[in-house]
C-alpha cells in the first residue's frame, strides 16, 4: 500500500513529459490472466527453451564434513587506518557492470535511439540508485567485425552484416548508424550510464576509427574509454584465425603502437588518452607478457585510461563448438561453491594490479561470467552462481581490481545477468533476470556512492563461509557474510559473532539477506523479500514488501551475532542501510500498453491505474503537457493488428522512482 500511494503521490508532481521513448516490451502484463480478454486468441504456447530458460537443476554439492564451526568471531577493527591489506577506494560506480555483445544491442538495449528497452532503463535505474552511476561495455567478440555504414532498413541502428564471409568466429559481425551513437547518448540522459566501446583490430593498416570519431563527439564525458584489441592472445588460436600462427605479445605491442599514431593523426578524435588495454584472456599470453616484457606500459601509460583482462573461470566450448573437452556441470558446480573459486580467479592478476596501481590506472575486469562459450546449464543461473558472483565481485574488490564487467549474450547463453524474451513473444512475455543480477545490485548497496568505499577479506580458512568488511570514510560500515552450504536441516545455518575492536557494538544493526531455498534453484530469488520475479515476468522493477531485519547486538559483551541460513548471504549495516531514495536518476519510465486483442493477454489493471497516477481514460485528457502518453497513445491505437506497442513518458518524478523508493 505503501508503494501504491507514493507512486500516486509522486507521480502527481509531474511536471512535463522531456523525452519519449518508445519501448517494444510490454510493460502492462505483470500476471497471466484470470481470463482472456474478449478477441485473444488463447493463452501463448510455452516458449521453447533456449539457453536463457533452461530448467536444469543440479544437486546441490555435498556438505563438508564435520560441519565446519557456525558459531565463529569476527573481530573487525572500527577503524580502517587499523585494517591490513584494506583495498583501494572504490570510486567507479557499481562495481559490477555489464559487457554487451554488440550483436545483441537491439535486444538488449533498444532498436534506435527513440526505441529503448524500457526494462533495460528500469534496471540500470535500480544500480543507479544505489551506486551512482553504471559502466557499460558494447563490444566482445563482434566488435572487432563492427563497422559503421549510413543506412540500415526499417528504422534499425544496427544490424546483423550479411557480408563479411571473412569472420569465422563465433558471433556474427555487426553494421550500426550514427544513431547508434545517439541511442547511447539518449539513455545516458535517462540513466546514469558511462560506455566502453571498441576500435576494430582486425585491419591494422587502415584503421576504421568512426566510433573512436563519433563515440566521442556524441558522447563526450559520458564515453569513458576505447578498447584497442579483445583478447590478442587469442587473436591466432584455431576457430579465431585473425592473424597467423606465429603471432606475438609483441606483434600486438606494435599494432597498438599503429594505432596510437593513426589516432593522434586524426583531427576528429580528439581525446587521445582513453585507450584501454591489453584484455588479454590470460590463457595463452599471460598479463606480465604484454605488460612487463614488451614496452607496452612504458610506452602507452599515456595513451591508457584502464588497464584491462578478461578470464572466465570454465567454459562449455566442448558443447558449444565441440573445442576443448567437456566440462559436466553436475561434477563441476561444487567449483563455484567455495571461497577459493574466487581466489583461484584473481591470483594470476594480484602483480598486474599493483602495477595498475602504481600508474594510478583503473585495473579492470572487463569481461567475465561462470563459463566461456555461453555458460553451463543448471550453474550460470543458479542461485549459487549469485552467491559465487558476488564472493568474486569482493575478491576482486579486495584485490584492487576497480570494477568488473559481465558479460551478456543472447537468448543462447545460460548467464545473462537479463535477458529479453525471444523477438516473436514480445508481445506477451516480458524480460529474464539471471540470477547474477542480483549480485550486480548487491555489490552495488555493499559500497554505495560516497566514493570512499574500500574493502578487506576477513575469510581466513572458513573456505564455505566468506565474509568481508567495508569501509566508508575510514569507518566500519557494513559487514558480507556467505554461507555457501546447502542443508535444509539448519545445521550448517551459522551465527558469526561480529564484535569491534576500537569501538562498540551498535544497540541493532540493520541486516538485508538474499534468499533462495537451495543453490541449484533459478526461481524466487529475494534481495531483503523484494524480487523481480521469475523468468518472462521481469519488468526492471523490484516487487514485493521491503523486509530489512532489524538484529539486536549486546553492547555488555561487544557482540552481534548474525545468523545466516544455508545456503545465504547477509549484508549488515552499521550505518543507515544505503538509501535508494536519495539521487534517483532524475527521470522515470511511465508504461501503458495499447495493443489489438490478438497478442493481449492481460493489462494488468494496476499497472494502467496508477500510469501516470490516473486512468487511461483522465489521461486522455490531459492535453499536451503528457504529448508522450497521450498523442502517442492514441497514434498506436491505430496501429497494424498484433502489434504490441509500449509508451514509456518521461517525466520529473514518478512510476519507477516511487515502485524503488521501497
Ligand atoms: C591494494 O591497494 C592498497 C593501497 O591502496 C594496498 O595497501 C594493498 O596492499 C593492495 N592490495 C593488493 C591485494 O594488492
Ligand atoms: C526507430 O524505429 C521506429 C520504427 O520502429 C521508427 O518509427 C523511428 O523513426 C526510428 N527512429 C530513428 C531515430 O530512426
Ligand atoms: C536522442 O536521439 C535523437 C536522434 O533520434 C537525437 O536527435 C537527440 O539529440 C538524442 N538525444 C540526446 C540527449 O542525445
Ligand atoms: C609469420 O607468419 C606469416 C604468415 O605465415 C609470415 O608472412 C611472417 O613472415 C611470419 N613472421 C615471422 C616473424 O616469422
Ligand atoms: C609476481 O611478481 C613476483 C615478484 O616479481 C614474482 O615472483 C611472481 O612470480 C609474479 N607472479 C605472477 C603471477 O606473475
Ligand atoms: C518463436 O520462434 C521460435 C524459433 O523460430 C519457435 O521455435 C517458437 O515456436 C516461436 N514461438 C512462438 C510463440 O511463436
Ligand atoms: C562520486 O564520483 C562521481 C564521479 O565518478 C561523481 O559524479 C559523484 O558526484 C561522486 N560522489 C560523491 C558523493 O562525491
Ligand atoms: C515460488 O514461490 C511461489 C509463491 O510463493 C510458490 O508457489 C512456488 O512454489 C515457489 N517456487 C519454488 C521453486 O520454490
Ligand atoms: C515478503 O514479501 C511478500 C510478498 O511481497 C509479503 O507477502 C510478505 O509479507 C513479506 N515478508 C516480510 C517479512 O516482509
Amino acid at each position: 500500500m505503501l508503494v501504491r500511494s507514493l507512486w500516486l503521490f509522486s507521480t502527481l508532481c509531474v511536471v512535463a513529459a522531456k523525452v519519449t521513448v518508445y519501448g517494444q516490451i510490454p510493460l502492462g502484463q505483470t500476471r497471466t490472466p484470470d481470463a482472456p480478454e474478449a478477441g485473444a486468441t488463447g493463452t501463448p504456447a510455452p516458449p521453447p527453451l533456449l539457453a536463457a530458460y533452461d530448467e536444469t537443476i543440479l544437486k546441490p554439492p555435498a556438505l563438508p564434513q564435520p560441519a565446519p564451526p557456525t558459531d565463529f568471531t569476527l573481530n573487525l577493527p572500527a577503524n580502517g587506518a587499523n585494517v591490513q591489506d584494506l583495498s583501494i577506494v572504490h570510486h567507479m560506480g557499481a562495481f559490477f557492470g555489464f559487457s554487451i555483445e554488440m550483436s545483441v544491442i537491439t535486444q538488449i538495449i533498444g532498436k534506435n535511439s527513440s526505441h529503448i528497452q524500457v526494462p533495460f532503463l528500469n534496471l540500470m535505474a535500480n544500480l543507479q540508485q544505489r551506486a551512482g552511476h553504471i559502466n557499460i561495455r558494447l563490444g566482445g567478440n563482434t566488435q572487432d567485425f563492427a563497422h559503421m555504414v549510413d543506412h540500415i532498413d526499417n528504422g534499425h541502428s544496427l544490424d546483423k552484416d550479411h557480408s563479411d564471409p571473412s569472420n569465422p568466429t563465433f558471433t556474427p559481425g555487426v553494421t550500426y548508424t550514427v544513431d547508434l551513437f545517439y541511442m547511447m547518448a539518449n539513455i545516458s540522459s535517462l540513466v546514469n550510464v558511462k560506455w566502453y566501446l571498441g576500435i576494430p583490430f582486425i585491419d591494422t593498416k587502415d584503421w576504421k576509427l568512426q566510433i573512436a570519431e563519433y563515440g566521442q563527439t556524441i558522447l563526450g564525458d559520458n564515453l569513458l574509454g576505447l578498447q584497442a584489441g579483445n583478447e590478442p592472445d587469442y587473436y591466432s588460436a584455431p576457430g579465431h584465425d585473425h592473424r597467423p600462427t606465429n603471432y606475438t605479445e609483441m606483434d600486438y605491442y606494435g599494432e597498438f603502437h599503429d594505432l596510437v599514431t593513426a589516432m593522434d593523426a586524426n583531427s576528429n578524435i580528439p581525446v587521445k588518452n582513453m585507450l584501454i588495454g591489453p584484455s588479454l584472456a590470460s590463457g595463452p599470453w599471460m598479463p606480465e607478457k604484454v605488460l612487463v616484457d614488451t614496452p607496452y606500459l612504458e610506452s602507452f601509460a599515456d595513451k591508457l585510461y584502464a588497464i584491462t583482462m578478461e578470464n572466465y573461470p570454465s567454459n562449455n566450448c566442448f558443447v558449444r563448438f565441440k573445442v576443448g573437452s567437456y566440462v559436466d556441470p553436475q561434477e563441476t558446480f561444487h567449483e563455484f561453491l567455495t571461497h577459493n573459486a574466487g581466489l583461484n580467479l584473481v591470483r594470476k592478476y594480484r602483480n598486474t594490479s599493483n602495477l595498475a596501481r602504481q600508474l594510478g590506472k583503473p585495473f579492470i575486469m572487463f569481461e567475465t561470467n561462470s563459463a566461456t562459450c555461453g555458460g553451463l546449464p543448471g550453474i550460470s543461473d543458479s542461485f549459487g552462481a549469485a552467491l559465487w558472483a558476488l564472493d568474486y565481485g569482493f575478491t576482486m574488490a579486495a584485490t584492487n581490481f576497480s570494477g568488473a564487467l559481465l558479460h551478456i549474450g543472447g537468448q543462447n547463453v545460460y548467464y545473462n545477468p537479463f535477458t529479453a524474451p525471444p523477438t516473436n513473444q514480445t508481445a506477451f512475455n516480458q524480460w529474464t533476470v539471471g540470477s547474477i543480477f542480483y549480485s550486480t545490485l548487491i555489490m552495488a548497496e555493499a559500497f554505495g556512492k560516497s566514493n570512499t568505499s574500500q574493502i578487506v577479506d576477513t575469510t581466513g580458512d572458513r573456505e564455505f563461509t566468506p565474509s568481508y568488511s567495508i569501509y566508508e570514510n575510514g569507518a566500519l560500515a557494513r559487514v558480507a557474510l556467505f554461507n555457501y552450504n546447502d542443508d535444509p536441516t539448519g545445521a550448517y545455518a551459522i551465527k558469526p559473532k561480529i564484535t569491534i575492536d576500537g569501538g562498540k557494538v551498535p544497540l541493532q544493526v540493520k541486516v538485508k539477506y538474499f534468499d533462495a531455498t537451495s543453490v541449484s534453484v533459478k526461481t524466487n530469488l529475494t534481495w531483503a523479500n523484494q524480487t523481480f520475479g521469475n523468468k518472462f515476468e521481469v519488468d526492471g522493477r523490484l516487487k514485493g514488501d521491503l523486509n530489512i531485519v532489524t538484529v539486536d547486538c549486546d553492547q555488555a559483551t561487544n557482540v552481534c551475532a548474525i545468523p545466516v541460513k544455508a545456503p545465504g548471504f547477509a549484508l549488515v549495516f552499521f550505518t543507515e542501510p544505503t538509501s535508494t531514495t536519495e539521487d534517483a536518476p532524475s527521470v522515470t519510465f511511465e508504461t501503458s500498453a495499447y495493443t489489438k486483442a490478438i497478442n493481449t493477454i492481460t493489462v494488468d489493471p494496476e499497472v494502467l491505474e496508477t500510469s501516470n497516477g490516473i486512468s487511461g481514460k483522465e489521461r486522455a485528457k490531459m492535453g499536451s503537457t503528457s504529448f508522450g502518453s497521450v498523442n502517442a497513445a492514441e497514434g498506436f491505437g491505430k496501429l497494424v493488428p498484433g502489434i504490441y506497442v509500449l509508451v514509456a513518458m518521461i517525466s520529473g518524478a514518478g512510476v519507477v522512482l516511487a515502485a524503488l523508493i521501497r
